[in-house]
């Protein structure tokens, strides 16, 4: 009884709005096809139609084409070290984040450097000189900035060449204490 009333109710719903849909007039070729000539007009202007579709087509097809050969004209006459750095620059981080910047040469290098040694970018050495060329001459440090880079790269690398030194006279001085 229950199974029964189930299938009932599926059945409705299942065939309630498919029977609706179907409308009569949508088979009907209505007063184009009554005759020989009509059927003929109807099938030429349907070639005509098509014809038109395929020229459409051919069109679009051709004037993307040319924008793409644009695209690759503009892109082959950009300097490479602006093409470097896009290509290298924008693989893990979008652009936003160094075209905001700005550093000398020097700094850019040290960027570049950092982007290899800590964060694994995969760039060959040849080209981050380049790159840095672009980013150095499209986002340059302020003169005051440049300053304060000068600084501490050239504190950095007294404190670099410094370290061994300092290794080596303590080292020197813990010789001469054991030797006493
Ligand atoms: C392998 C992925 C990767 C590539 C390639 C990469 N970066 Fe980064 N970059 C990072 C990550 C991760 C951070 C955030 C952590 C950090 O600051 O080191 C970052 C942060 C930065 C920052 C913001 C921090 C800062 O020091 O001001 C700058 C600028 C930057 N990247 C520049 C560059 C430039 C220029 C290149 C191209 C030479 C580059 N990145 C390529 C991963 C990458």
């Amino acid at each position: 009884m229950k199974g029964a009333l189930v299938l009932a109710l599926w059945a409705a719903l299942a065939c309630g709005p498919a029977a609706a849909d179907i409308d009569e007039s949508a088979y009907q070729a209505g007063d184009a096809v009554k005759d020989q000539a009509a059927r003929g007009r109807l099938l030429r202007q349907l070639e005509q139609e098509a014809e038109a579709e395929r020229r459409r087509e051919r069109e679009q097809a051709e004037a993307e084409r040319r924008i793409e050969a644009e695209r690759q004209a503009r892109e082959a006459a950009r300097p490479l070290s602006e093409r470097l750095a896009e290509h290298h620059c924008t693989a893990c981080h979008t652009a936003e984040n160094y075209a905001t910047k700005g550093h000398t040469w020097l700094g850019w290098r040290l960027v570049v450097a950092r982007m290899v040694w800590l964060n694994d970018a995969a760039i060959p050495f040849d080209d981050r000189g380049l790159i840095a060329d672009h980013l150095a001459q499209a986002h340059p440090a302020s003169p005051d900035d440049a300053l304060w880079e000068f600084a501490y790269t050239l504190s950095g690398g007294l404190a670099l060449l410094g370290l061994p030194w300092a290794a080596l006279l303590l080292l020197g001085q813990g010789r001469r204490k054991y030797r006493r």
